[in-house]
């Protein structure tokens, strides 16, 4: 029985939970002719690295940091891939590469009964992550603020996001201003708090935190933010965003396999790897 192969490119790559999350869906489902493993590969040969799976029958790949915007050029960006600005699956039957992070976001959203049409919603950061964000929720008909520490990204980003998708709905704020504007959920899309900083959020001291709104927060690692721990304290729900890693792998492991992965079998593995994970 020939294996098929699928796997993730990154550098480095080795602390990537995508293949034990992907050979766990494919074990619940018996399919054991599927394997999902992890290629190092340096930026400076990525067109190279590319080219070595693809030789080798991988059906498809994940792409993860720092490729996610070099490889746009040597594969096929959907609509999605193009609108966010960066690729993180590749599917090498037709070298088309899209983006499954928006998808996995507003999956975990809807899973977790989270409203988004016609809702006021913020999202913290400017990076890579905050515009797929943008791009997910401004396609599912909410109004978004952007908030960044560096206002001149936030600008960009809603700039991207009109020139590449035609999407405007998206204002940037300060701070100060969003924590009046009564928005209903905040997506942290940086990366504070983040293991080690686990004492520092992105709601800033001595700004009073607005009561009773959802907070996602895309930081997994600690599973209960700084952030997440204030909006509980002032009457909110907290979501981890654990549930966004799995989902954004299920859209790559369904247009991969066909088949719809045990998602709940891909999130246990996660909090069950975070949970091993050394706390240092
Ligand atoms: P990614 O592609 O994962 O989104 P990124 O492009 O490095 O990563 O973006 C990280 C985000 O976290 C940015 O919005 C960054 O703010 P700046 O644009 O001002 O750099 C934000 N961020 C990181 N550290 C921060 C900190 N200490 N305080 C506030 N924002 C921070």
């Amino acid at each position: 029985m020939a294996v098929k192969r699928v796997g993730v490119i990154g550098f480095p790559v080795e602390h990537s939970l995508s293949p034990v999350m992907h050979n766990a869906a494919f074990a619940a489902l018996g399919m054991t002719d599927w394997h999902y493993d992890a290629m190092s590969i340096p930026p400076d040969i990525l067109r190279l690295g590319l080219r070595e799976p693809k030789n080798h029958g991988y059906i498809g790949i994940n792409v993860t940091v720092p490729h996610k915007e070099a490889i746009m050029q040597y594969v096929r960006p959907d609509e999605k891939a193009r609108a966010i600005g960066a690729v993180n699956t590749v599917d090498f039957r037709n070298n088309i590469g899209t983006n499954t992070d928006a998808d996995g976001l507003i999956n975990d959203l809807l899973a977790n009964d989270v409203l988004i049409k016609g809702e006021r919603i913020l999202v913290l950061g400017a990076g890579g992550a905050a515009r797929a964000a943008v791009y997910g929720l401004l396609r599912e008909g909410a109004n978004v603020a952007i908030v960044n520490r560096t206002k001149s990204r936030a600008d960009k980003l809603a700039a991207q996001l009109r020139a590449s998708a035609g999407l405007t709905g998206a204002q940037v704020m300060t701070l100060d201003q969003a924590a009046d504007w009564g928005m209903s959920l905040i997506v942290n899309c940086t990366s504070v708090g983040l293991h080690p900083h686990i004492k520092q959020s992105p709601w800033i001291h001595g700004l009073p935190f607005p009561e009773g709104v959802t907070v996602y927060d895309m930081v997994y690692r600690p599973a209960n933010t700084a952030l997440m721990q204030q909006c509980v304290a002032h009457g909110g729900r907290a979501i981890g965003g654990l549930g966004m890693l799995a989902r954004q792998g299920a859209v790559a492991f369904e247009l991969w396999t066909g088949v719809e992965p045990p998602i709940d079998v891909m999130i246990g593995v996660l909090q069950a790897e975070l949970e091993q994970a050394p706390k240092d």
